[in-house]
């Protein structure tokens, strides 16, 4: 029998726009962020000031300034430090002033900072009272240098949790990216308490021409793999097994509940410059394929309103998500409070229960 719990009523933590999970967070493009610059960043309701020090490193600290509010961003980076513009308080990098011009030394006054990382060409903040995370890692790209491009950024009216599982809603491919049979058998195995990984593990099927024509590519299964941290970012690895793509959907919770994401494109970087070419036109490609995708979910992004009255056998991946999204820390973070918390036990939709041991199949009552 299915559980009702996933109705969005008895839902404390999975696509509530008041709530924020602990995780790694894109702030902007690494490019974005010149040696010596500061840019304002607002993510899931708070703003931040984020720059690049002279030696490159890249700190995040709380937008406002505690002498009078000024907004540091619009200060001066002086080495390792950050000088407001109004009244030129240095803040180093440990959000601690340093100099005030006006006084001999410095006063008690300091701003929080947050970890911060220049990873897969984004700037990511850490949001969360627990130790970080590992950053996020494509599982298949682990230990090699990257290319990577980006899509188009995006903002899509709905929850970034809703975002993600339309990659995992495996009815969907058939309806909406009208791909023919029944080629995804997908399940939710948790890697750790943060990660969730789905890899298809069915074969190209051969009853059309174009199935015939590409299942010599793939030796076994058909690749379609994910790899989810936390419920706003992920990974999609697709492709035959001589070329994979991947591709990394980032999102974060916007104002008004909207998700603001970014579209990474990966591939393995060659030593030689032919391999780099290809490379390129290889990024190419998978922004085509994520274009492809994007496009035909537009219309339900913007206009859902999302219930799960009726899941059925084939919506058994989202649920899964749902459960694993509903168990994550809450951050204390901008509007998200997590002393006004108290998630739902959603353990139904694993086999045994919550402490679910790893690469477990996760499975509906
Ligand atoms: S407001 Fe920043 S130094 Fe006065
Ligand atoms: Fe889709």
């Amino acid at each position: 029998m299915i559980d009702s719990k996933y109705r969005n009523k008895n839902l404390q933590v999975f696509n509530n726009d008041n709530v924020v999970t602990e995780g790694w967070y894109w702030a902007l493009q690494s490019k974005e962020l010149k040696t010596g610059k500061a840019k304002p960043v607002r993510l899931s309701g708070k703003d931040l000031a984020i720059f690049r020090t002279e030696s490159g490193k890249v700190v995040a600290m709380d937008a406002y300034c505690p002498h009078r509010g000024a907004h540091l961003a619009g200060g001066t980076v002086e080495g390792e430090a950050l000088r407001c513009y109004y009244h030129h308080w240095k803040f180093n990098e440990k959000g601690k002033c340093v100099d005030v011009p006006c006084l001999k030394k410095a006063p008690k006054a300091e701003v929080s900072t947050y970890p911060a990382e220049d990873h897969y060409g984004l700037i990511w903040v850490w949001v969360g009272q627990g130790k970080p995370h590992e950053l996020p890692i494509v599982p298949d790209l682990e230990g090699h240098d990257v290319d990577v491009t980006f899509a188009k950024p995006y903002v899509k009216n709905c929850h970034p949790n809703i975002v993600m599982s339309d990659a995992i809603d495996v009815q969907h491919f058939r309806s909406v990216h009208r791909i023919p049979g029944n080629i995804l058998h997908i399940e939710g195995k948790k890697v750790n308490d943060n990660t969730l990984r789905y890899d298809n593990v069915a074969a190209m099927p051969t009853d059309t021409i174009i199935g015939r024509l590409l299942a010599p590519f793939y030796k076994t299964q058909l690749t379609y793999s994910l790899c989810y941290w936390g419920g706003c970012a992920g990974s999609v690895t697709v492709g035959p097994d001589f070329q994979r793509y991947h591709i990394i959907y980032a999102n974060r919770l916007g104002d008004n509940g909207v998700s603001e994401g970014q579209v990474i494109l990966l591939t393995k970087r060659s030593k030689n410059v032919l391999g780099r070419m290809y490379g390129k036109a290889l990024l190419g490609a998978t922004r085509i394929v994520s274009d492809y995708f994007a496009n035909g979910d537009t219309p339900q992004f913007d206009s859902i309103n999302f219930d799960f009255k009726t899941p059925i056998k084939d919506d058994k991946t989202i649920l899964t998500f749902m459960s694993h999204v509903e168990g994550l820390p809450v951050a204390d973070w901008g509007f998200s409070k997590p002393n006004k918390i108290d998630s739902v036990d959603l353990s139904p939709a694993f086999s045994s229960n919550r402490k679910q041991t790893e690469g477990e199949a996760c499975t509906i009552s």
